[in-house]
């Protein structure tokens, strides 16, 4: 296996075996601190949209390897507001860095960036479309909290259509044999293309509307916030706002054992109640991001083999 100078752009891209083992190297990254990983290294973090976790534990990961970050965070400070094009821009940062992280509004940017570039790329979340690194700490997190990946029953509850998270999630863990339970308004649910993917590979999968229905087949629920940036129509936002809410309420009815994810962050979705109970893993995810994209930037910098 070989990841040296690999871009990191759809979950698409990455076997099973592939993705197990960036868990592995992600597994000793927490392990071993290894502090000079990246000492002299540099990587360049572009996000054309805000971001807290993603961008800051890729920046705390280089930092706690030694390496160094540059990069923006608000494009009216970069030569984009002069009408510089995505391409040019990315052929500039990649002869100051040694590998691209990338937020972007537009589906397809971060693919753009990685043909424009001969520095690895790591797509950071574009558009609706995927947010590959945080499938793979989603990953990390199943394996640790229920102690595999095979043979789960997944519940997504939310923003289906337009949640990205759920899109990278839902591919990957198809090599694991899972049963889906997509959980949305219909105006909200899954994309036709991946319920498709998913009977071609003959998965099982189910869609709802009410949470109560299935909640008691479920080991992982991962809840999602309704994606207010993405809806062309602002009214229709307002529609589906509050549609789903978790609570204390919702102890009786499901497994001792079920844990509940979120790719955070949340707007209202998750009582704050929940987070003492032992169902409630999202802080432990999002925490998790540091160790695998330790282990991505290892693996991409050449690094580690
Ligand atoms: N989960 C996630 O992508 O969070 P941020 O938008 O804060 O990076």
């Amino acid at each position: 296996m070989n990841f040296k100078n690999r871009d990191i752009i759809s979950i698409n891209d990455f076997s099973k075996q592939e993705l197990l083992y960036i868990l592995k190297v992600a597994k000793s990254m927490e392990k071993n601190p290894n502090p000079d990983l990246l000492k002299d290294k540099v990587l360049a973090t572009l996000f054309f949209e805000p971001s807290t976790r993603t961008r800051l534990s890729f920046i705390s990961a280089m930092e706690q390897l030694n390496g160094k970050v540059m990069g923006f965070t608000n494009i009216e400070t970069t030569s984009v507001k002069k009408g510089e094009s995505l391409w040019d821009t990315i052929k500039m940062v990649e002869a100051y860095s040694d590998s691209i992280a990338i937020r972007h509004p537009l589906e397809g940017a971060a693919r753009l960036a990685a043909e424009a570039s001969c520095k690895p790329v790591i797509n950071a979340g574009d558009g609706a479309n995927q947010h590959p690194t945080q499938t793979m700490l989603d990953l990390y997190t199943i394996q640790k909290v229920k102690g595999k990946l095979d043979n789960l029953s997944i519940g997504f509850l939310g923003d289906l259509k337009y949640g990205r998270t759920v899109h990278s999630l839902t591919i990957a863990l198809s090599h694991f044999n899972p049963k889906f339970y997509f959980i949305a308004p219909a105006a909200l649910q899954m994309p036709q293309t991946y319920l498709d993917e998913l009977k071609e590979k003959k998965i099982k999968f189910v869609t709802e509307s009410n949470l109560l229905k299935v909640s008691k087949k479920l080991d992982i629920l991962y809840d999602t916030r309704i994606q207010k940036e993405r809806f062309p129509d602002p009214v229709e936002y307002e529609k589906y706002k509050g549609v789903y809410k978790l609570d204390m309420s919702l102890l009786p009815h499901i497994k001792k054992d079920l844990k509940i994810m979120h790719p955070l962050p949340r707007v209202g979705e998750i009582d704050p109640s929940l987070d003492e109970t032992d169902h409630a893993v999202y802080f432990e995810q999002a925490a998790n991001g540091i160790p695998v994209r330790k282990a991505l930037l290892v693996l991409v910098l050449g690094k580690v083999k």
